[in-house]
């Protein structure tokens, strides 16, 4: 917007931008008037559109949020649709960072995770292009770790578990450990409230964006899309699933056998698990996908990820350079939804959003599947894969002297 229209003075206008910038990122941050605007969406929608129509249409449609939502230092909540956040939290996580006269801390999102996620939690911060995977765009209402179905929105608690655990083996920090007061059991709290502010914020944002793509009547259409996006965060406690007293209380009485059942189940064409993970489990499988971030831009609106020349000119509406999201080496065992037989059974049975890794079909009635019994051998497996046994049969000499082959 501004390079087209610099008149000579520019060095002294980028030198002050830079100050700026600098203010910005070092925790002095000056008011942020708006939400950047989802121009990726738009364009993604309207490929004939010139440069000047995206910017606009992207405006009128955050413009319609912003009466509903408000602004970075202001946020507010519309009253017509379901409670689902504190706003008390939500307005301690928001707007610059500092203290009030009681000496609680606020702007704890610009404080603690805009340089990766951004201000709008559009995963673009300014450590965003550094970083693999991306910082997640909380935006298109999806996310990766948690207890519920595909489709379905995070609890609360899986919210806060991300926060306190980290990703780990990504840029995700576990700010649990940073420390362990009260307060800050408090920040991850209000933070979380936060990630569902920006979040609804950000779909209700897309979906009015395609509203007014289909020339409906947008300002109309946002309050509606409000309380659908809204509702389906109230629902998520509903869809969540717990791991079955099979898996929690499991002593198995031969590890070995458990873990050569869940092998075979692992190799078998039902799960196809070795199509993307390796017969190994070492991340060496022949199936290679983008996740739905990327998709979204790309293939949904006709552009192939793997040609430069196409994607290249949607990094001015803010593409990062699509990543491929491979399937994990299972022998590394940084388990981003958590490490445990419990979390790893959830993996499994409730797929990862967002990414290419299904949830398994499970067997129920007549549907060909796996029985929970075998979920629990794949398990016990995929925890052998980095966990060796060390008695009984030796499964990581085996493991190495095949990985020699294969390569
Ligand atoms: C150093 C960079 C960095 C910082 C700082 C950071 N994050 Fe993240 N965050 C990431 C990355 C990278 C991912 C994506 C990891 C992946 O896709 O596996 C992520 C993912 C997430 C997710 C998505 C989890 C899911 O299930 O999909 C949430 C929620 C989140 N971060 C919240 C936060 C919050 C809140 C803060 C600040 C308290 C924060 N992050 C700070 C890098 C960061
Ligand atoms: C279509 C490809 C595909 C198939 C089939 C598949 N996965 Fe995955 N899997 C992935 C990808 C991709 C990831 C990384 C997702 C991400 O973090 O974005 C992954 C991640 C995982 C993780 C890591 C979870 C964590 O917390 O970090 C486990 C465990 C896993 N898969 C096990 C399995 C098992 C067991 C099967 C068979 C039942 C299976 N996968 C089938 C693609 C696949």
């Amino acid at each position: 917007m501004f390079s087209k229209q610099i008149p000579p003075l520019n060095s002294f206008f980028l030198l002050l931008l830079a100050l700026w910038a600098s203010a910005f990122f070092s925790g002095c941050t000056p008011q942020e008037a708006s939400f950047r605007p989802n121009e990726l969406h738009v364009a993604s929608l309207s490929q004939d559109s010139t440069d000047q129509q995206v910017s606009e249409l992207a405006k009128t449609a955050s413009n319609h949020v912003e009466e509903l939502f408000g602004t970075p230092d202001s946020p507010k909540w519309p009253s017509e649709i379901a409670d689902i956040v504190d706003m008390v939290k939500v307005k301690r996580s928001a707007g610059p960072v500092g203290r009030d006269k009681s000496k609680v801390e606020y702007g704890l999102f610009r404080k603690h995770c805009v340089q990766c996620h951004g201000t709008t939690g559009d995963g673009q911060g300014p450590a965003a292009a550094l970083l693999a995977p991306y910082p997640r765009d909380f935006r298109r209402g999806s996310f990766k770790f948690k207890s519920t179905p595909i489709g379905k929105k995070p609890t609360h608690s899986d919210l806060v578990r991300t926060l306190e655990k980290g990703l780990p083996g990504t840029g995700m920090p576990a700010f649990g450990t940073l420390n362990h007061s009260v307060e800050f059991a408090e920040d991850i709290d209000a933070l979380a409230h936060y990630v569902r502010y920006l979040s609804v914020r950000g779909e209700v944002e897309r979906r009015v964006i395609s509203a007014i793509v289909n020339q409906e009547n947008a300002a109309e259409q946002a309050k509606i899309i409000a309380s659908k996006v809204a509702e389906s965060w109230a629902m998520a406690d509903s869809f969540s699933v717990k791991p079955p007293r099979l898996i929690t209380t499991w002593v198995p009485e031969d590890q070995t056998a458990a873990i050569e059942r869940g092998k075979a189940i692992f190799l078998s064409e039902l799960t196809a698990c070795s199509k993307c993970h390796g017969k190994l489990g070492d991340g060496n499988g022949t199936s290679q996908d983008y996740d739905e971030w990327t998709k979204d831009w790309t293939i949904r609106a006709g552009i192939d990820p793997n040609k430069k020349a196409e994607w290249k000119p949607m990094k001015r509406f803010g593409a990062l350079k699509p990543v491929l999201d491979s399937a994990r080496n299972l022998t590394l065992g940084a388990f981003r939804g958590g490490e445990t037989r419990e979390d790893v059974y959830l993996r499994i049975v409730l797929g990862i959003e967002g990414s290419p890794m299904p949830a398994i079909a499970r067997k129920e009635n007549d549907n060909p599947g796996i029985t929970e019994e075998g979920i629990r051998d794949l398990v016990e497996y995929v925890y052998s894969l980095s966990n060796p046994v060390t008695s009984g049969a030796a499964p990581s000499n085996e493991k190495g002297a095949e990985h020699e082959q294969s390569n």
